[in-house]
């Protein structure tokens, strides 16, 4: 048994979420937390809406609100989606919590008493129209290493380095395209020069990493700034200085916090189960183990800021130092970043149409249709692309035809001829290669869900689908009506099979795990789901907001439960809905008429 921290990225509260977002971080994040707690982990999962920062401030501006204001309607869309996918979350908080605010002034706190914040005046970029501060991310120029147009202040996504917006051909602002002028700011900026060794060595050491994700970072390490972890903007968390704090201009960088959310997250956690300290067997201890999931466009701040964040709180870096009251925090196991989804082509562009909104699809298709084209079409190791007639096709082809069936064919030939799971008799070997084949799958299955696998994985549990529906067909249960005792061997057989296979696509598709589990005459939970709690801040009365949380202790074994002979089982009816083939053009037209 090992402790687990499935730390999942922490969308932005500044609108709801599509279904390229729940593909980067949600499902991979759940399937493979689902699976450690049924492999016998002890599995704890947090993450939150990230609320701070431009991007929330520029589009309150564009709702002329203000930006708590925005936070707090999108934070509530988003649980309630994240909720509705069946994200099994042990907590989705925020990080406009009192708790966040103060774990992260300690990190920031202890990071500067060990040396690593270092005080300097550089040049910052204002708007000349409004003269207000230009963030990085929102100038735009030639890059001058690569030469690409589109590079951001911050980085070039060309070819990946970071930049200054002051190096920038051309800079020009992406709000209004006007021309940024340059003025003098002084800032805190972390010293990751500080940390290129330790960092190296952590990586060094990395071995089963994606091999793009590690060579993206190890390519990192070979371009070390300090960076900018404070930023002239009043939406934000105050830096605690003499000085700064009383500044409400000057506050700590969205992405210097929002990485903090994950340590945040898990003290509020160990703070609501009534035991402070829980959180620390998932931080403290060496064994623990961590794995971060988000879209490839977050991979820098989770092998690179974050780690160093955490090494000049322990005091690792080039200076030394000692931890703060957290003790001594943990690097990640592995940050798992998965490609970008796209959209019959095209990358997903909200401000044009270009998207599909959570929302909009849990309203008109299963979770487990969304989860299951995840799972088996998404951009695990190459950018995916999402289209309606793949969607149909999937959904119809594979889900309906292929598991839906099974599960209900075989369920109506035992209500109809035994009413209960009959006694198998002697088996032949037919039978026993086909229940070989079933318990055999665990191992396979789970391997590869474990090292974060789960197109193959999805694909091997289909494959035992395929082959109990072909095993349905070769042993013609409907002509054995003569034979009892054999005809009950096929059924207890292939309702065997149907219940392994049901455990198999359990972290896939909870919703419909649960209802096959009771197609077979299963009670209780099988699948447990999330729900929503309306909290009170723990440090502040007056506020309130909703959390995911959930109970997920009481999980099957990931292994054949053995099916008990004379379980009442029910006429069934559909696991899965049926696509009508129309879906494909009302959809194209709907994203179309936007
Ligand atoms: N809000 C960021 C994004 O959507 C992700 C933050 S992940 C975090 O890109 F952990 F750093 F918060
Ligand atoms: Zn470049």
């Amino acid at each position: 048994m090992s402790r687990i921290l499935s730390a999942v990225a922490w969308p932005y509260a500044n609108g709801p979420r599509h279904i390229g977002h729940v593909a980067g971080f949600g499902v991979p994040s759940d399937v493979f937390s689902r699976y450690m707690r049924m492999a016998g982990h002890d599995v704890l999962m947090v993450s939150g809406t990230d609320e701070h920062g431009t991007p929330i401030l520029v589009e309150a501006e564009k709702q002329g609100t203000t930006p708590q204001a925005l936070a707090d309607t999108y934070n509530r869309v988003i649980v309630e989606d994240l909720a509705a996918l069946g994200l099994t979350y042990d907590l989705f908080t925020r990080t406009t919590t009192r708790n966040h605010y103060a774990v992260v002034q300690e990190m920031f706190r202890t990071v500067h008493k060990n040396g690593y914040m270092v005080e300097k005046t550089t040049m910052g970029a204002i708007s000349p129209s409004t003269g207000r501060t230009l963030p990085d991310r929102y100038i735009e120029g030639t890059c001058p290493i690569c030469g690409y147009d589109g590079a951001r202040g911050d980085q070039c996504d060309n070819c990946g380095n970071q930049l200054d917006p002051i190096d920038l051909i051309n800079p020009r602002s992406r709000v209004n395209g006007e021309a940024p002028k340059f003025v003098e700011s002084t800032h805190f900026f972390l010293d990751l020069p500080a940390f290129a060794n330790a960092l190296e060595i952590w990586l060094r050491g990395r071995k089963d990493w994606r091999p793009n994700v590690l060579n993206f970072s190890l390519n990192l390490i070979d371009d070390m700034r300090p960076r900018a972890m404070t930023r002239d903007i009043d939406w934000g968390i105050p830096v605690p200085l003499a000085g700064w704090e009383e500044n409400p201009n000057k506050r700590l960088y969205v992405w210097f916090d929002a990485v903090i959310g994950y340590l945040s997250a898990s003290v509020e956690w160990a703070r609501r189960s009534g035991d402070d300290d829980a959180w620390r067997q998932w931080w403290n201890d060496p064994a623990a183990l961590s794995y971060y999931f988000m879209g490839k466009d977050n991979i820098t701040f989770h092998s690179q800021i974050w780690p160093a964040e955490l090494l000049a709180y322990d005091g690792k870096g080039a200076r030394g130092g000692t931890p703060g009251v957290f003790g001594d925090l943990q690097l990640p196991t592995e940050v798992v970043s998965s490609e970008f989804l796209t959209m019959e082509g095209k990358k997903f562009a909200s401000s044009r149409g270009i998207v599909i909104y959570v929302r909009d699809m849990l309203a008109r298709y299963q979770p487990d249709a969304l989860r299951y084209f995840i799972s088996v079409a998404g951009p695990e190791n190459q950018d995916a692309d999402f289209t309606w007639a793949d969607f149909l096709r999937r959904t119809n082809d594979e889900l309906v035809a292929g598991w839906g069936n099974l599960v209900n064919r075989t369920a109506s030939m035992i209500h109809k001829n035994f009413g209960e799971i009959p006694a198998a008799g002697e088996l032949h070997e037919v039978d026993a290669a086909m229940l070989r084949q079933s318990s055999e799958s665990f191992a396979k299955v789970g391997e590869l869900i474990g090292t974060h696998r789960h197109r193959a994985g999805i694909d091997a549990a289909m494959r035992l689908v395929q082959d109990a529906n072909r095993y349905v067909s070769e042993t013609e249960p409907w002509k054995l009506t003569g034979d009892r005792e054999r005809l009950g061997t096929v059924l207890n057989t292939a309702a065997q099979v149907v219940s392994d296979a049901n455990t198999l696509l359990a972290p896939f598709l909870p919703h419909s795990a649960q209802k096959v589990h009771e197609t077979l005459g299963g009670t209780g939970v099988f699948a447990p789901q999330p729900r929503i709690d309306e909290v009170t801040d723990l440090d502040d009365d007056s506020r309130h907001y909703p959390v995911i949380t959930g109970d997920y202790r009481d999980v099957p074994a990931w292994a054949s439960a053995r099916l008990v002979p004379g379980t009442p089982v029910a006429k069934p009816t559909p696991v899965f809905t049926k696509l009508d083939d129309s879906i494909v053009e009302e959809e194209l037209e709907r994203y179309q008429a936007r």
